[in-house]
């Protein structure tokens, strides 16, 4: 019997018009354009408007989605969405979403793993499909950041923007979409990377709002040295055991934490610059949205049988390497 592999059929994106530069950003808390490019890359990022949540993103991201492939929000089986700023903590933005868009034939539920979120979902969603049983499933990546920022802590504040992605999963018998994949977690990593107050430990109260604990806490350096080793290693084994060469990778399609890191991973994959994915400079670290949406700006540039690596790290902490066939 012929094996089911899940491609990706379609992909689409979103992003707030709405900008915020280094230079915005020297007039909040004592930074400068200089560093902010030299130590991450990043030159300004994308804020969604009060009141609007990530949903708000992936139905913009979806709506354009089913447009592109011709389908009806009904022929949907499946809505994974990848998220760590659902619209509320319950229920899931996936619910929120398939109602938006009017996905009523689906069931869906939101996936939480920081920056590794969308490779983590892709693999999930590849899985129904591989089953036979579900035929069309839509993984979401998205995050409004800004919404878990502290606009006066300039460790963080730099870094993040808002942005959302999503991409089509249809079987495929011609061995094209998800081929292998490397996904881990260390939990020991949650001391360096994580949002303390808001969730069943510490529930909101005057004295977290106080403390500002609703905020992104990270400390950048410890995450920065696991996070180069994590993305380096994995990119590397994915490629060592699909016996795969820098030649034969089409593109490398990193999460976009930061620019060194990216560096980094390429240089140990032995991948050259020209071959790798980059909208750090423009979106900044969009968190779950950065993979999908680099595939979204990429679109036209790929082709059939491409060899993309897609590579993450973030809180968890997660980590993980994806090879995928590109299907079209
Ligand atoms: O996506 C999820 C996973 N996250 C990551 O992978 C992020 C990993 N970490 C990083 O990317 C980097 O650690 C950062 C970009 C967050 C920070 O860069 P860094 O080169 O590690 O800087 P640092 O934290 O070691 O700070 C160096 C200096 C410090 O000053 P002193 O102590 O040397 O005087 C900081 O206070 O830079 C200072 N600094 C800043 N200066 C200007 C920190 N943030 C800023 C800033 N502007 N925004």
């Amino acid at each position: 019997m012929t094996k089911i592999t899940a491609a990706i059929t379609c992909v689409n994106g979103y992003v707030p018009p709405k900008i915020l530069t280094n230079k915005d950003l020297e007039k909040l808390v004592d930074t400068n354009d200089e560093w902010i490019i030299s130590r991450t890359g990043i030159k300004e990022r994308r804020i969604l408007a009060d009141g609007l949540g990530t949903s708000d993103m992936a139905f913009e991201a979806t709506k354009g989605l089913l447009e592109k492939r011709g389908i009806l929000a009904t022929e949907i089986d499946l809505i994974v969405f990848c998220t760590v700023t659902p619209d509320m903590v319950f229920p899931a933005s996936a619910c929120i979403l398939a109602d938006k868009i009017g996905a009523t034939n689906a069931f869906g539920f939101d996936l939480s793993a920081a920056c590794s979120g969308f490779i983590f979902g892709l693999e999930t969603g590849s899985r129904f499909i591989q089953s036979g049983v579900y035929k069309k499933v839509l993984v979401v990546g998205g995050d409004k950041m800004s919404s878990i920022i502290d606009y006066s802590d300039r460790n963080t504040c730099v870094i993040f923007g808002d942005g959302c992605g999503c991409v089509l999963l249809e079987p495929d018998m011609e061995g094209n979409g998800v081929v292998d994949s490397i996904l881990k977690v260390d939990g020991n990593g949650r001391h360096f990377l994580h949002q303390k107050a808001g969730g069943s430990i510490k529930p909101a109260s005057h004295e977290t709002v106080d403390a500002r604990e609703h905020f992104v806490y990270q400390e950048g350096q410890t995450v920065y040295k696991f996070a180069v080793k994590g993305m380096a290693d994995v990119s590397a084994e994915i490629m060592e055991r699909n016996n795969l060469t820098a030649d034969d990778v089409a593109w490398l399609v990193p999460h976009q934490a930061n620019l060194r890191i990216i560096d980094a991973t390429a240089n140990r994959m032995g991948v050259d610059k020209s071959k790798v994915m980059i909208n750090i400079d423009h979106f900044g670290n969009t968190t779950n949205g950065t993979i999908p949406l680099l595939l979204w700006e990429w679109e036209s540039q790929l082709k059939k049988g491409d060899n993309l690596i897609l590579a993450a790290f973030g809180g968890g902490f997660t980590w993980g390497a994806i090879y995928l066939k590109w299907a079209y």
